[in-house]
């Protein structure tokens, strides 16, 4: 592995029809998703990962373009600029094993779009800025 972004050891791949993904670890968690955001396809490595587990949402990925949030677990887009539920597909995710070195994994079930019902514009509103502000303050500490 290789220095990813935001401290996470980065591995790529390439699918069988041509996607690139990648594979994440820090800490113990695995991460894997399509390297192409779902918006306009720009590089998520080029992105952020932020903890955003004081507001029970765990690790986000911005996008470098737009900041646009996915979960990298499931693959929900959890914020965009729709300013109502997420136009914006959902990012492709991978299980991933580990054993004796070997990495596997295994695409996931893109997750069902959120109801309206569900969705919480004011959560997303604060999820989107604090992976903002996690970035800024990690990118200029002073
Ligand atoms: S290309 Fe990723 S948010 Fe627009």
């Amino acid at each position: 592995m290789v220095e990813g972004p935001c401290g996470w050891d980065l591995l790529t791949f390439v699918l069988d029809e041509g996607r690139t993904a990648c594979v994440l670890h820090r800490d113990g968690q695995w991460l894997s998703f399509d390297r192409s955001c779902p918006h306009a396809g720009i590089d998520l490595l080029g992105g952020d990962l932020e903890d955003l587990s004081e507001l029970g949402a765990g690790v986000v990925v911005a996008c470098p373009a737009h900041t646009y949030l996915f979960d990298p677990v499931v693959g929900t887009c959890l914020w965009d600029a729709s300013r109502g539920l997420p136009e914006t597909p959902p990012l492709q995710t991978y299980e991933v094993t580990e054993s004796c070195g070997n990495i596997r994994v295994r695409p996931r079930p893109l997750p069902a779009r959120p109801s309206r019902d569900e969705w919480d514009q004011a959560r997303a509103d604060q999820l989107q800025l604090a992976a903002v502000d996690k970035a800024l303050e990690r990118k200029f500490p002073d």
